[in-house]
């Protein structure tokens, strides 16, 4: 069996972990489960890094010796983790004993390599950073560019460790593995600074006492990253499991934001390679979630209410939101309103109307999942898209983009829905054409099934509700399309993803401010029957998407959502509004106005806006079921 070991960084036990912390570990979780459910022997590791000046400069400030601090926060990030639905297989702390001895032996090793000896520091430091600048580092200002606050200049007696010596080695490792750091634009800025020269490190502290005493030198405290690097092997057993170490050893990935990226892929490697060890495969960084554009962070309080999200839209809503919307590599804006409309557009109408719909109709007509006697049109290419499905999925998690590998995977997700539609399955209650409608319920649920093991790396709760809505009893992981039984009784199908309403409060300060404008000059009209009126097809929907129209600057091409069907609609409101206001609100929709296509885009609707001087959308009053008439 192939194995697969995969990391999170340990975080600072200096606070309560954030959105942040959650966004990388929900990531590696999506990993390490995507490689269990395809067979792999996987180990997950997650922890905390519980030494250093910073916390126990915390834990005085809050009355506590470090150690009692530290043992307060590690269940609170266990917690938030089981919350998560976070399937480590371990969870490190530096204050154990299993890593205190990896670490000793570590150390020693590192010791006796001869790349370390005394010297001493003078130099700035950041303490949340806990590191010394670099000279060509220092910004003018002398404070820290991520936490914004002054440097302080250090003076002490230090061991270093000898990374100058590894310049050439690393710049060889990096020329010889192009994706040892990923994406290439966290590369390329690792190997500027490799090109630029490396300078000798130092590793431990005589001013700090909270930490791991060196093994050659008592009166010395490993430097904190010196000390936290290494978990990724201790985890492992490294001085007492050598079968465990061996067999998960190179890690396969190191997970992490940007800005620890130096000390795994220059630091770490460079020790290793001094001790004699196989390198991780791969340093896997992304980006930082941000809250109005700035980085979340415990020290300057820039927080993301995680915990009402969770409340109000459940574990799996936010695992979704995260992993579909931000692109893994960049930074990213967290905005509620963005979760509000994917968990109604994507959760809730997509794929929970699907599941519901196709029980509902099975409940109605059939005493338990029918077998597919009669096959027929749209049959062969929902079958072929699930398989291409699997296989894109694949490349996409290859490369790291859990949004287009959920993108991917809804793409197939409204497909069935179209079959549904297409195929009119609801008319087929007739003795002739029963068979027929078994058939089309079998192969939805099918899907249906298979869509499940595809999307229980990212909600796996959803997952297995899913599968335990069709029947199965134990969950069945097995993708080929076929593997479903006939006979199984399926379940009555309770919404698994209830719509959500906001309430009226927050609606109102999701929204924009209008300015009065004027009274429009415009004669009315002539008058029309109450029948013309009537004619007139009017519903609500909720924008889920808006692009740019090439080639015309007031255009806008919006998606909007109406319930049971998702239209295209073109709307020359490009100077007044922006995508980002847009999305997720609702709006009225003209829904039987003849198809347009206008600069190439087919428009098939009108959305209804106040139009004058300025334009501003015709918005329900409060929040209503999409496909909800309006008279
Ligand atoms: N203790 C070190 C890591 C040692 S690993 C050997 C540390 N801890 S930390 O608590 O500051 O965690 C940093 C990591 O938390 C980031 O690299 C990232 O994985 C996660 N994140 C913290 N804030 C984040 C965002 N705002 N956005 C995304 N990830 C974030 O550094």
């Amino acid at each position: 069996m192939k194995t697969y070991y995969i990391t999170t960084p340990i975080y600072y036990a200096n606070g309560e972990p954030h959105a942040g912390h959650a966004y990388t570990t929900i990531a590696a979780d999506a990993l390490a489960r995507y490689h269990r459910v395809n067979g792999d022997d996987v180990f997950y590791l997650t922890g905390v890094d519980e030494h250093g000046a910073n916390i126990d400069k915390t834990a005085e400030s809050k009355g506590y010796s470090p150690q009692e601090y530290c043992d307060m926060l590690a269940p609170i990030f266990t917690n938030l983790w089981k919350r998560l639905n976070i399937s480590n297989d371990i969870f490190l702390r530096t204050t154990s004993d299993l890593h205190k001895r990896g670490i000793h032996k570590f150390l020693t090793a590192l010791y006796e390599s001869g790349d370390v000896y005394k010297g001493h520091y003078e130099g700035y430091y950041c303490r949340p950073c806990e590191r010394f600048f670099p000279d060509k580092e220092i910004p003018e200002d002398k404070t820290c560019p991520d936490h914004k606050i002054p440097l302080e200049l250090v003076k002490e007696e230090n061991y270093f460790f000898r990374l100058s010596k590894y310049q050439d080695k690393l710049l060889k490792l990096y020329s010889d593995q192009p994706d040892f750091v990923y994406p290439d634009s966290r590369r390329n800025e690792l190997l500027n600074v490799l090109e630029s020269g490396l300078e000798d490190i130092s590793i431990s502290r005589s001013s700090v006492s909270w930490g791991i005493t060196l093994p050659f030198d008592p009166e010395h405290i490993a430097y904190v990253w010196i000390d936290a690097l290494p978990n990724y092997i201790t985890a492992l057993g490294y001085d007492i499991d050598d079968q465990k170490f061996h067999s998960y050893w190179p890690a396969n990935v190191h997970m992490m934001a940007k800005e620890i990226t130096r000390f795994h892929a220059i630091i770490w490697p460079a020790m290793l390679m001094a001790i004699g060890l196989p390198l991780p495969k791969q340093i896997v960084a992304h980006g930082w979630l941000t809250k109005d554009g700035e980085a979340l962070s415990k020290t300057r309080g820039i927080f993301i209410d995680m915990d009402g999200d969770i409340e109000t839209y459940g574990v799996d809503a936010f695992r979704y939101y995260l992993l579909r919307e931000f692109s893994f590599g960049n930074d990213g804006d967290y905005r509620p309103a963005r979760l509000h409309a994917r968990y109604n557009a994507d959760l809730a109408n997509d794929l929970g109307n699907l599941l519901n719909r196709v029980l509902g109709l099975l409940n109605k007509n059939f005493d338990a999942i029918p077998s597919p006697t009669t096959p027929g049109e749209f049959d062969d290419e929902i079958k072929t898209l699930t398989e291409e499905t699997i296989t894109s999925l694949d490349e996409h998690i290859k490369a790291f983009a859990f949004d287009s590998a959920l993108e991917s995977i809804w793409v197939l997700i409204r497909r069935v829905n179209r079959y549904v539609q297409q195929t009119e399955v609801w008319t087929l209650t007739k003795p002739e054409t029963k068979p027929r409608m078994g058939t089309i319920l079998y192969n939805c649920l099918e899907a249906l099934r298979i869509i499940s093991v595809l999307l229980s790396p990212f909600i796996p709760e959803t997952s297995e509700k899913i599968q335990l809505q069709i029947g199965l009893k134990n969950f069945d992981s097995d993708t080929n399309w076929g593997n479903l039984q006939e006979g199984i009784l399926v379940s009555k199908g309770e919404p698994i993803f209830p719509r959500v309403d906001l309430k009226k409060e927050e609606k109102t300060e999701t929204m924009k401010p209008k300015q009065a404008k004027p009274k429009s000059k415009k004669k009315i009209s002539e008058n029309i029957s109450f029948s013309d009126f009537q004619k007139l097809d009017l519903r609500i929907g909720i924008i889920i998407s808006a692009e740019p129209v090439e080639g015309a600057d007031r255009l806008l091409k919006l998606q909007v959502d109406i319930g049971d069907e998702t239209r295209q609609v073109v709307a020359g409101i490009a100077e007044h509004y922006t995508s980002d206001t847009l999305i997720g609100q609702q709006v009225v929709i003209v829904v039987n106005l003849e198809p347009a296509t206008i600069r190439n885009v087919e428009s098939q609707g009108m959305i209804l806006a106040a139009s004058g001087e300025s334009v501003v959308l015709v918005t329900p009053e409060a929040e209503v079921p999409l496909g909800t008439e309006v008279r």
